[in-house]
C-alpha cells in the first residue's frame, strides 16, 4: 500500500459546492476530456482503474457499465443511489453538501460512456437540506451546459433529475429503488433479469452509488494507472469513512482504502472518550459482522482485508462501542431497525426479523433463557441466503456475529450472573495475528 494523503472527493476547499469555485479548481475538465474520447474508452478507463462500488457490495464499476447494451431500441437509464439509510452510514450526504458538482460530473461522464439520456438521483427524503444544495448545483450545471441538450457543444445530451425517497431503507436496494421510482411499492425484484437488461420501466439501467460516481472524474483526470495505485490494490482509491459511536471526533474522514482501522479510530476520530477500552467495532455499517475490541489491531479497511477477518467493508461506516456498552441492547436496537424496515415480501425476513427482535428484547429485559441463544442463531441462519434481496442477510449477520463473539454476554444474562468488574475477553477470542 502506498502512502497517500490527498483528498480526492472531499478536498478542503471553501465553497467548493458552488459552480464557480468548482470550475476554478478544474471542475468539469474531466467531462470535457471524456467527451473527446470514445464512450467505450471512458468505460475502459474506469474498468482498468479497478474502481469498486461504494454502495456496499464492492462490485467492479467498469465491468458493471459493460453490461449495458450498446444498441438499444429502448431508452437507457442511470439511477444514482443516494438513499443512504443504513445506520452508521452518512458519507454520501457529505458529497451533496460539499462537492455536489463532482458527483454531477461523474454522473454525466457515466451517462456519456453508456449512452444514457436520463439520470435519476434517488435521494432519501429526509435529506431535505442536501436535496436543496444538489438541486441548486444541478440547475447551475444546466445553465453552463454541463447537463442538458448538446452538452458543451457536442451532440451528446442527457438530463439529471432528483427523485426524493420516502424514508424506506429497502428503497436503497437497487431493484426496490427502481420500483419506487416507477411509483410502485418498494419491493425488491427477483434477479435475473438484471437491471442492465430489464431495469427501470423494463429498460436497460445501471445503478451506482453517489460516492462511486464521484470517483469517475478523478479517474478520467488522472488516468487509471495513477488511480489504481492509491490504497489497497484490489479496491483502490480513497474511501469516505464515516465514524460514529464512542469516539471523540465522529465524522467522515477521507483516507486511502486499506487504512488501518485503529488509525481511523485513534488518529483521525480522536480515540475513545475517557480513554476507555473498545469492546466492539462494526466496520462497515450496521449490516456488517462485528469485531471484538481485541481483534481490531492490524486490521485494514478494505474489502479483502475485512473479508479475511470474517466481516466486510460495506459502506465504510465504522461504529465504535466502548467497554461499558451493553452489546445486547445495541443488537436489539439494530434488530428493531431491520424488523421495521423489512418490506415483508419474503417470509424468512418478514417473520424472522420480528422473532429476532422479540428474543433480543427478552434478553435485554433479563428474561432470556439459555436455549434462546441457539434459537436466535437458528432464526438468523434461516433468514441468511433465503430472501430475494440482501436485507435479510443484513439483518442476520449482526445477530450471528454477536452470538459468535459475545456468547458469554447472552449466557450471563440468561443465568442472571452480574457482569465481571474487570472486562476480560475469553482467551479463544484474543487476536493472534498482531
Ligand atoms: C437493503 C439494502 C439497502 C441498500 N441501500 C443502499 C443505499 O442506500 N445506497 C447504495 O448506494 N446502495 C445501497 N444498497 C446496495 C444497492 O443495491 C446497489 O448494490 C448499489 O447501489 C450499487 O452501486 P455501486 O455498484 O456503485 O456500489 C442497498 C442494498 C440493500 C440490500
Amino acid at each position: 500500500m502506498t502512502e497517500f494523503s490527498e483528498k480526492l472527493i472531499l478536498p478542503d476547499i471553501p465553497n467548493l459546492h458552488t459552480i464557480d469555485v468548482y470550475e476554478q479548481h478544474g471542475g468539469y475538465g474531466a467531462l470535457r476530456k471524456a467527451l473527446a474520447m470514445q464512450p467505450d474508452a471512458v468505460t475502459d478507463e474506469v474498468k482498468k482503474s479497478n474502481l469498486r462500488g461504494r454502495g456496499g457490495a464492492c462490485f467492479p464499476t467498469g465491468l458493471k457499465w459493460t453490461f449495458m447494451p450498446k444498441q438499444s431500441t429502448k431508452p437507457k437509464y442511470i439511477c444514482a443511489n443516494g438513499d443512504e439509510s443504513e445506520p452508521g452510514t452518512f458519507k454520501d450526504r457529505q458529497i451533496f453538501e460539499f462537492n455536489p458538482h463532482l458527483f454531477i460530473e461523474g454522473s454525466v461522464i457515466a451517462a456519456y460512456a453508456m449512452g444514457v439520456k436520463t439520470v435519476y438521483v434517488y435521494v432519501r427524503g429526509e435529506y431535505a437540506k442536501w436535496i436543496k444544495v444538489l438541486q441548486k448545483a444541478i440547475d447551475d450545471a444546466y445553465a453552463k451546459r454541463y447537463i442538458g441538450q448538446n452538452i458543451l457543444g457536442t451532440t451528446f445530451s442527457t438530463d439529471v433529475y432528483i427523485y426524493r425517497g420516502a424514508g424506506a431503507y429497502i428503497c436503497g436496494e437497487e431493484s426496490a429503488l427502481m420500483n419506487s421510482l416507477e411509483g410502485d411499492r418498494g419491493y425488491p425484484r427477483v434477479k435475473p433479469p438484471f437491471p442492465a437488461q430489464y431495469g427501470l420501466w423494463g429498460c436497460p439501467t445501471t445503478i451506482n452509488n453517489i460516492e462511486t460516481l464521484s470517483n469517475v472524474p478523478v479517474i478520467i483526470n488522472h488516468g487509471w494507472e495513477w488511480y489504481s495505485k492509491i490504497g489497497a490494490p484490489k479496491q483502490p482509491g480513497t474511501l469516505l469513512y464515516g465514524i460514529s459511536g464512542h469516539v471523540n471526533k465522529p465524522g467522515v474522514y477521507e483516507l486511502p482504502s486499506g487504512a488501518l482501522l485503529t488509525d481511523v479510530i485513534y488518529k483521525y476520530a480522536g480515540g475513545v472518550p475517557g480513554n476507555k477500552k473498545i469492546k466492539a467495532v462494526i466496520p462497515g455499517g450496521s449490516s456488517t459482522m462485528w469485531l471484538r475490541g481485541e481483534e481490531i489491531e492490524g486490521v485494514r479497511m478494505d474489502a479483502d482485508s475485512l473479508k479475511a477477518v470474517g466481516t466486510s467493508i460495506g459502506t465504510g461506516g465504522v461504529i465504535v462501542m466502548d467497554e461499558d456498552t451493553d452489546v445486547l441492547k445495541v443488537l436489539a436496537r439494530i434488530a428493531h431497525f431491520y424488523h421495521h424496515e423489512s418490506c415483508g415480501q419474503c417470509t424468512p425476513c418478514r417473520e424472522g426479523c420480528g422473532w429476532m427482535e422479540k428474543i433480543l428484547k427478552r434478553f435485554v429485559a433479563g428474561e432470556g433463557r439459555i436455549e434462546d441463544i441457539d434459537l436466535l442463531l437458528d432464526v438468523a441462519n434461516n433468514i441468511e441466503g433465503n430472501t430475494i434481496c440482501a436485507l435479510g442477510d443484513a439483518a442476520a449477520w449482526p445477530v450471528q456475529s454477536v452470538i459468535k463473539k459475545f456468547r458469554e454476554e447472552f449466557e450471563r444474562r440468561a443465568r442472571k450472573t452480574p457482569a465481571p468488574d474487570v472486562y476480560v475477553p475469553p482467551p479463544h477470542l484474543v487476536r493472534l495475528n498482531g
